[in-house]
């Protein structure tokens, strides 16, 4: 049985982990270690709860995301919204970011060496939020969590691990506004599968960490 971890935290630790949070929040927001600086209106850090036990990231801002700051605003962000909501998942239980925090210019995929250098971040942000698990939306930040190159229709739906952290790929909200099919075995429905696949492992860590 897992001891709640928030018992082990005393409040000088909690004050120091704030502390450091805000001082990410704002590297990210004066970054200019790569190119995509030149043309964000803002950078988008990620938002949602903090003592979440879930985390989502996603490829990068597109051009809502750019223009609000906010992760998944847009219409793949609202569709994101729905399949967690219909598995019982609620947005505001969760933390939803990107692996590069600016907008690529005409939603292209980030460069590599963007991704290496905006990955710190991410790797930063999870390290603070310390997940069970993290959903990756996508085959950008599959790859860039699990070092693959192998394609997120075979990924999907597995459990993998990193860092002592369930990860869990999904296809991204964006290729299911694409392929709206419903039918047997269409994207959408095996993101149905995944969704629920999903919230049974987040409420066996609750009841795990209810005691
Ligand atoms: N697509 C993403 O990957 N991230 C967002 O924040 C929005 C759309
Ligand atoms: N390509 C992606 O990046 N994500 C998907 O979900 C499907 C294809």
């Amino acid at each position: 049985m897992r001891i709640k971890e928030s018992i082990l935290v005393s409040p000088s630790t909690l004050a120091r982990k704030e502390a450091a949070w805000a001082e990410l929040r704002e590297k990210v927001e004066n970054c200019k270690r790569c190119s995509l600086a030149e043309r964000r209106i803002k950078t988008v850090f990620g938002q949602g709860s903090l003592k979440t036990p879930l985390v989502l990231v996603g490829e990068g801002p597109g051009a809502d995301e750019d223009k609000e700051g906010l992760a998944f605003v847009g219409r793949a962000g609202q569709l994101l919204t729905q399949i967690l909501s219909a598995a019982g998942i609620s947005r505001d239980e969760v933390f939803i970011t990107n692996v590069v925090k600016c907008r690529p210019a005409n939603n292209r995929v980030p460069s590599s060496e963007e991704m290496m250098v905006c990955g710190d971040f991410l790797e930063a942000q999870l390290l603070l939020l310390c997940p069970k698990i993290l959903v990756c939306l996508g085959n950008t930040p599959t790859k860039w969590i699990l070092k693959t190159t192998e394609g997120i229709t075979s990924l999907r739906g597995r459990w993998f691990e990193w860092r002592g952290i369930d990860v869990f790929p999904m296809f991204h909200p964006s290729y299911l506004l694409r392929n709206d099919s419903r039918r047997k075995g269409s994207p959408k429905d095996l993101t149905w599968q995944d969704v629920r696949n999903l919230k049974e492992r987040l409420d066996r860590y609750r009841e795990e960490t209810i005691e």
